[in-house]
């Protein structure tokens, strides 16, 4: 797949863990160009190479966070969750003019519970200010699952959350390139509860022995 030029340029701040790479994975194949993040230069290009032999192109980049975040059309979070205020505190000044996607889901592996509100992407908002477009999406994606049959259709729903619905749309449409089902969930305090869904879904990982538990709505004829 050759890289686009007219679609936007995607930075994936934190984007050397589990979750970064799988998004990064399967936008690379659907023809974005991608800027990982890190707090290390060097990681995020560690992490950039070997996607780029994994998908064989060579259009994901690495690089600091907030570099990754100045050249940006929209940037993605997903630093481990504990970091998620100190890693935006860093990147205020950066991540003006943008949409922040935010995919931080506040739930602990071992002992999985829901999150007390407000919602990870309302912190977001509020200490961003209202010059970040900041939408809540992909808390429930499970890393593992991205990185399978990439091109093919992910069994999997996304519900993204935003006060900005035009925002909002421009991360539907980022999620259906991924093989996504998309729904606009409404505003940002709705995101509380996507964030314990995953709550949900690591305890059917458990009793299940699986790691792929996801989510899907019924009843509405998106397409
Ligand atoms: N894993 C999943 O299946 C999954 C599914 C849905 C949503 N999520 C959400 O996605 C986010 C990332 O999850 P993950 O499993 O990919 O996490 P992870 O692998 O544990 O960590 C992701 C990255 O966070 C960065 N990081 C660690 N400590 C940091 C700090 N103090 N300040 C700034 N950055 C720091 C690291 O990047 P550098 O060392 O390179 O800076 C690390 O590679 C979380 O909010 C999680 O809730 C995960």
């Amino acid at each position: 797949m050759v890289s686009d030029k007219t679609l936007p340029v995607l930075a994936i701040l934190g984007g050397t863990g589990k979750e970064g790479p799988g998004l990064a994975m399967r936008w690379a194949h659907a023809g974005y160009r991608i800027i990982i993040g890190s707090r290390q230069a060097e990681k995020a290009q560690a992490t950039a190479s070997e996607l780029n032999e994994k998908l064989g192109v060579t259009t994901v980049q690495g690089m600091e966070n907030e570099q990754a975040a100045r050249l940006a059309d929209i940037a993605v979070l997903t630093v481990v969750h504990t970091a998620h205020q100190a890693a935006l505190e860093g990147l205020r000044e950066a991540l003006q003019g943008k949409i922040l996607v935010d995919a931080t889901a506040r739930v602990d592996f071992r002992d999985p519970r829901p999150p007390e509100p407000p919602s990870a992407g309302r912190m977001a908002q509020e200490l961003l200010g209202p010059g970040v477009r900041v939408v809540a999406a992909f808390q429930n994606v499970p890393a593992h699952a991205l990185k399978k049959n990439l091109g093919a259709s992910m069994d999997t729903d996304v519900l993204i959350c935003s006060d900005d619905l035009p925002a909002a749309q421009q991360v539907m449409a980022l999620a259906q390139a991924a093989g996504m089902r998309a729904y606009y969930a409404g505003g940002l305090d709705n995101a509380v509860v996507v964030e314990g869904l995953t709550s949900i879904l690591i305890s059917l990982n458990k009793h299940y022995g699986t790691k792929t538990a996801s989510i899907a709505v019924t009843g509405i004829d998106s397409r």
